[in-house]
């Protein structure tokens, strides 16, 4: 007897040999045939039972959804669609699973009704195929940077500071609620909370990642990342994970190459090591899709969009030009942009975004040297003294992934952006030593980790990408 797994044995030449199995029952067709499942592989196994060999109250308990464990034989199988399957000889049941109330039975199920049962939708072939796709991205970002001589840094959850200065963050306290202490002026006195002062879950480890950048050179984050915002949009979470390398003495341009180099890296790898989920993904989209009028369907199936991001360039496009093309399109000039774009300096929304993605470029593009007042105040000034050196980089289907920039490093060029944004320097003395103490170029990004899975798995709702999604009014699970 060996430890096996779905996986490794559907990987087997059919021989005649004695094997076990663990797994959850997918289906069980004619009393003869269970589909099942181990969470190994997208693909069932068929296990054959010749049920004069066993209990009929036995076999009432092998339901949908059940644990089982058999014993058996593994040969070629007799019918169509797989090459090998199991002649079983030993069955027990290990869990049963009432048919009358488990949910997820062998049929279509919305994605509405499967977020309501997060905690068994990995029981179908959609969602184990994306979390086998999130886990094995996740392996692959490690990896990516591991190769390439960063060192991972654990920055904190719980901070003092507002890296992003929009202040949308979740307040950690340990204050009795119902009778904080209180300063003269009626305000809550947080002198007397735990930390001693203000803090909340942070909205991004870039800012003490910079701090290491400074000593160990090249270092990469990747942690959840809070944001009390409150868009119920199909593509923001309150808890979400993000990936933030930074770079001593890289400019904008390296950033930028790094970027690129990354991406490619990442989805390449599950291209060559995830083949069947996305095979499977992929025919649940063109599956989809046929159900769709014709303009709406994808141009692409989803291997060969994997394909195209990682062999081709992304473009790279100064915001000013991209104010060009978009004043210039034609949704614009016929109103259809809920946000009409007419001047140097608007803010892009996610429809302009998306049509220099979707419809004019046709394929990823970096969009760098944004106004410096639409971004955040560490964004190095250009010597235009308008513009910063940011960059956000924007894909088909999705619209930003990735936002970064080159680091302000001069301490004075700081320290008068903070004051005009009323940003305390006392709050960040420390940020701020950096510039004092053998300061130099940096620069880094963050890349939004469930925005990545959305892209390499085709889903369209980030909901569906995260085991338990933390979006506003809803904690569950
Ligand atoms: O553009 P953002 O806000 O950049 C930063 O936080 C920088 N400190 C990163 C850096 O330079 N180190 O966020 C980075 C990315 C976005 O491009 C997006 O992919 C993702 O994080 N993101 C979200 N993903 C899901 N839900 C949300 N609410 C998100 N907000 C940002
Ligand atoms: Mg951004």
């Amino acid at each position: 007897m060996t430890k096996n797994t779905v996986a490794n044995l559907l990987a087997k030449d059919a021989v005649l040999q004695d094997v076990e199995l663990k797994g959850w029952v997918r289906t069980f067709r004619a009393n003869r045939f269970i589909a099942l499942n181990d969470g190994s592989t997208i693909n069932n196994i068929q296990c054959v039972v010749d049920f004069e060999q066993f209990d009929e109250a036995l076999l009432k308990r092998v339901t949908t959804g059940a644990a089982i464990h058999i014993k058996g034989t593994l040969i070629e199988s007799q019918g169509k669609g797989q090459s090998v399957e199991i002649q079983v000889s030993y069955l027990n049941i290990l869990g049963e699973s009432d048919p009358e109330t488990y949910p997820i039975q062998p049929k279509k199920h919305s994605f509405e009704f499967l977020r309501e049962n997060a905690h068994l939708r990995t029981r179908t072939s959609t969602f184990s195929a994306v979390m086998r796709l999130r886990s094995s991205l996740s392996f692959a970002i490690h990896k990516y940077f591991n190769d390439n001589g960063f060192y991972n840094m654990h920055t904190p959850i719980i901070t003092g500071s507002d890296a992003e200065g929009a202040g949308e963050m979740f307040r950690v306290s340990a204050l009795d609620p119902k009778n904080p202490p209180l300063n003269d002026d009626g305000t809550i006195n947080y002198k007397e909370d735990f930390f001693g002062k203000e803090t909340n879950l942070t909205v991004s480890g870039q800012l003490e990642a910079e701090t290491y950048a400074m000593s160990l050179g090249k270092v990469y984050t990747f942690g959840p990342t809070f944001r009390a915002e409150n868009s119920n949009t199909s593509r923001h979470l309150a808890e979400f994970w993000m990936i933030e390398p930074e770079v001593a003495f890289m400019e904008l341009d390296g950033n930028m190459d790094l970027a690129e180099d990354f991406m490619k890296s990442v989805l390449n790898y599950v291209l060559e090591h995830n083949l069947d989920d996305l095979k499977f993904l992929e025919q649940r989209l063109l599956d989809e899709d046929k159900a769709k009028p014709q303009a709406e369907r994808s141009d692409m199936a989803l291997i060969e969009k994997l394909k195209f991001v990682v062999d081709n360039n992304f473009k790279r496009v100064s915001y000013t030009e991209a104010i060009d093309i978009l004043r210039d399109s034609k949704p614009n000039k016929k109103k259809q942009f809920k946000y009409l774009i007419n001047d140097w300096g608007a803010d892009l929304q996610s429809e302009h975004e998306r049509f220099l993605v979707e419809k004019h470029f046709k394929c990823p593009v970096i969009l760098f040297d944004y106004p410096a007042n639409i971004k955040a105040f560490y964004m190095r000034l250009n010597e235009d003294g308008k513009t910063v050196r940011a960059m956000d980089i924007l894909f088909p289907g999705i619209g930003e992934i990735v936002g970064g920039s080159q680091r302000e490093e001069r301490l004075e060029v700081l320290r008068e952006k903070m004051a005009a944004l009323d940003i305390p320097e006392e709050e960040l003395w420390w940020y701020l030593d950096l510039r004092k103490y053998g300061t130099a170029v940096h620069s880094g990004f963050g890349l939004g980790f469930e925005r990545l899975v959305m892209f390499a798995t085709g889903m369209g709702n980030i909901r569906d990408v995260i085991p338990y999604p933390r979006t506003p009014q809803n904690a569950e699970f």
